[in-house]
């Protein structure tokens, strides 16, 4: 019998995100400082073995129907296709997908799809290598365009791009990014910066606004919004040039989606997080370590739901990051 992850706002939780390491490969400007950030201890991070059991238990017993895998850099987890083909063999069969920076995707995409992914987003902010190393801190585009092109080929799609702007750095690139992306059959989405970063550093006037990125890709293209429902998806589509390519905004911050959410946060030490800004978190680990049934690890994950808040609060006066940044929930 199926437990539906309801909150006290009526919204069910069907949307699984789950961060399989903290540690990424790139040093993203508005993620984490070049030195990176003090790495969970691999001890407190969950083996393959109790991660799967978790999503089991919300596939089986919760009701979650689809599963997408974070970091940090999930690739850098050696279990990752280990994990995806024990997760798309649970019934019924979760959707899977992986959000990744798409280095060493050249090489694991066809490894991927054969253990039953279904789809990958990767994060590019811009298709110059010069802006791509200011912003990563590395020099690896090639790497990112070579991972991308292997995802497609390997049928892991529709691939999106997620792309982050920022102010002085890469805000005049979103049209440029929307061609490159066009031209490949890529599905990108522009996102809203959100104060997640490690350096506490985000700000509202730094961020580029959604109304900003449409203004300034409608220079170059009409876009018109998508016909389909937009459900909980948190993109607002738009077709370019009458289609079939499209482009998306985030728009986290300047036009909240909350109201209609439906994911909910495992991250790599076993904690629920019924929000991306939850203060608060559930410890699943402790309880599966201390020997909980399926059962037992239901009720704990249906009670983590009751205190998720209506709404991420970032315009309230009092409203305070999470301790986690980003890369520790992994978006
Ligand atoms: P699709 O199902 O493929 O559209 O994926 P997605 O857009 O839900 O996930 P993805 O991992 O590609 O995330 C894209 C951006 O959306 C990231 O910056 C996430 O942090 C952000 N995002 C995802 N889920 C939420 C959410 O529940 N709340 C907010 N505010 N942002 C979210
Ligand atoms: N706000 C919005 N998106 C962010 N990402 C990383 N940090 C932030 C932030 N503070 C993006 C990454 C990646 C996705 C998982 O989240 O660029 O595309
Ligand atoms: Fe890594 Fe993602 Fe942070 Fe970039 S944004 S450093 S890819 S975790």
């Amino acid at each position: 019998r199926v437990q539906p992850l309801t909150d006290a706002f009526g919204r069910v939780a069907t949307d699984l995100r789950v961060s399989l390491t903290d540690r990424c490969n790139l040093r993203c400007t508005y993620c984490m400082p070049a030195e990176g950030l003090d790495w969970m201890p691999l001890d407190s991070q969950l083996s393959d073995d109790e991660v799967v059991r978790l999503i089991g238990v919300a596939v089986e017993r919760l009701g979650v129907r689809e599963v997408r895998f974070t970091g940090g850099e999930p690739m850098v987890r050696r279990g990752l296709v280990d994990i995806v083909r024990r997760t798309a063999a649970l019934e019924p069969r979760p959707e899977t997908s992986v959000t990744t920076n798409a280095l060493g995707l050249a090489r694991t995409a066809t490894a991927l799809a054969e253990a039953g992914l279904d789809r990958v987003n990767v994060s590019l902010d811009t298709v110059r290598p010069e802006t791509f190393h200011a912003i990563t801190r590395r020099d690896r585009f090639h790497d990112v365009a070579a991972g991308l092109e292997a995802a497609q080929a390997a049928g892991l799609g529709p691939v999106k791009v997620n792309a982050v702007l920022l102010r002085g750095v890469n805000d005049d690139q979103a049209p440029e990014l929307l061609a490159w992306c066009l031209e490949r059959g890529y599905e990108l989405r522009f996102i809203e910066q959100m104060p997640l970063d490690a350096q506490h550093g985000w700000s509202r006037e730094e961020m580029v606004t959604a109304d900003e990125i449409l203004a300034a890709l409608e220079e170059r293209f009409v876009l018109v919004p998508a016909e389909e429902p937009r459900g909980s998806a948190p993109a607002e589509r738009f077709l370019v040039d009458g289609g079939p390519g499209t482009v998306g905004v985030i728009a986290s911050v300047t036009r909240p989606f909350c109201g209609a959410c439906d994911r909910v946060r495992l991250t790599a030490d076993g904690q629920i997080r019924n929000c991306l800004f939850a203060r608060e978190e559930s410890d699943l680990r402790s309880a599966l370590r201390a020997g909980a049934s399926d059962a037992e690890l239901a009720e704990r994950w249906l009670a983590a739901m009751a205190t998720k808040l209506p709404g991420h609060g970032i315009d309230d006066p009092t409203f305070l990051q999470p301790d986690r940044p980003m890369s520790a929930i992994g978006g």
